[in-house]
């Protein structure tokens, strides 16, 4: 008899039970120093020359800005990305689209990145030191970019 109560007991309640509450994305870590360094270094220029004029204080696409480490690591509409988790990250996909989807970053129009800023950013998301060789070949990359912007000025649209 005792078990009998004990159970319905424990099975009203398992039904009083909340719904469990929907898993909540997971935070970002803070930055280590070196990640905090290259990401001043080679991630916020690259974001300055490639995504700002849409993601900063002008434009505000998808809720996202991109101006700021902080802002970086909040996200938009949706996280950006977690440390140590690249293959999770919906900012790292749309970098790495095909040119031609429409859902690529930056849009079909602008200036795409390179590989070799590509190859940082994913560096940089995976949690590494992002390797001097690449750190290299991304700032040279991201200071052509900046230059070509200045002595082309785009049409406003
Ligand atoms: C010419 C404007 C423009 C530029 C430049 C641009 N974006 Fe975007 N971006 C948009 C628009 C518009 C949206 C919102 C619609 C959408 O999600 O496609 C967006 C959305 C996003 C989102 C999704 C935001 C969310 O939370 O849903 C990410 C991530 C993103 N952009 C990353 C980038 C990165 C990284 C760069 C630079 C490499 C970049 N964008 C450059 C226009 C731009």
């Amino acid at each position: 008899m005792r078990t009998l109560v004990c159970l319905s007991l424990s099975l009203a309640s398992l039904a009083a039970a909340p719904v469990a509450p929907k898993k909540k994305p997971e935070p970002a870590k803070p930055l280590n120093t070196a990640q905090k360094a290259d990401y001043a270094k080679v991630i916020q220029p690259m974001f300055d020359a490639h995504c700002v004029s849409c993601h900063g204080p002008k434009k505000e696409k998808g809720k996202l800005r991109l101006d700021t480490l902080e802002a970086t690591l909040k996200g938009g509409k949706n996280p950006t990305f977690v440390i140590g988790k690249p293959d999770s990250s919906m900012l790292l996909a749309r970098v790495f689209l095909d040119r031609t989807a429409g859902d690529v970053m930056p849009p079909k129009d602008e200036k795409p990145m390179t590989e070799k800023q590509k190859e940082a950013l994913y560096a940089f998301v995976e949690g590494q030191t992002i390797p001097e060789e690449l750190v290299k070949a991304a700032l040279a990359d991201t200071k052509a970019a900046l230059t070509a912007a200045k002595s082309a000025p785009k049409a406003k649209k």
